[in-house]
C-alpha cells in the first residue's frame, strides 16, 4: 500500500514540473530586437553628402551629365583619383575642398564607386 502512495505522489511531482514549461518562450524575440538595433549606420553617410551636393551636375545615379559632368557610373578613376577630383576639381567640376573635409570627401568618393553599373 505504502508503494502505491509514493508512486501518485511521484506522478504528481512530475505533472506539477511539467506545467512549467509554457512560459518560457519570451526571451527569444527581445534577443531579436536586440540585434537589429545593434546595426548602426557609418558616420559619415557618403551618400547623403553625394544627394546634397552632386547631383545637380552628375544626377542622382552618376550619369546625367549636367554641364558636361562626367558619367560616374563608367569612371574607371581609383578611389584615389576621384578624392583628387572631389578636392581640386577638374574643368567644370567645382573644388570642394573649402565645402567637405578630407572624411566627408573620401566617404562621398566611395560612394561614387557604388554608382558603377555591374
Ligand atoms: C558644377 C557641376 C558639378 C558638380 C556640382 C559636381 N561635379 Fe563632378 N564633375 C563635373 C564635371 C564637368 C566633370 C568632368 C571634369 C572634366 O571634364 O575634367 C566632373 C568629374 C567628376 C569626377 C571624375 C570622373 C572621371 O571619371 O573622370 C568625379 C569622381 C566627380 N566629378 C565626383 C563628384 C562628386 C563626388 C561631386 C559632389 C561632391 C561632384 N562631382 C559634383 C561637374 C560637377
Amino acid at each position: 500500500m505504502k508503494k502505491v502512495l509514493f508512486f501518485f505522489l511521484a506522478a504528481g511531482l512530475i505533472i506539477a514540473c511539467g506545467q512549467t514549461e509554457t512560459t518560457s518562450n519570451t526571451g527569444s524575440t527581445i534577443a531579436k530586437a536586440k540585434k537589429t538595433a545593434s546595426k548602426t549606420p557609418p558616420k559619415i553617410d557618403g551618400k547623403k553628402i553625394y544627394k546634397q551636393y552632386c547631383i545637380t551636375c552628375h544626377g542622382l545615379y552618376g550619369d546625367m551629365g549636367a554641364s558636361g559632368a562626367a558619367n560616374l557610373t563608367e569612371s574607371k578613376l581609383s578611389l584615389d583619383e576621384r578624392i583628387q577630383v572631389i578636392t581640386n576639381g577638374r574643368n567644370t567640376m567645382a573644388a570642394f575642398k573649402s565645402l567637405l573635409n578630407e572624411d566627408k570627401i573620401k566617404a562621398v568618393a566611395k560612394y561614387t564607386q557604388e554608382l558603377k553599373k555591374d
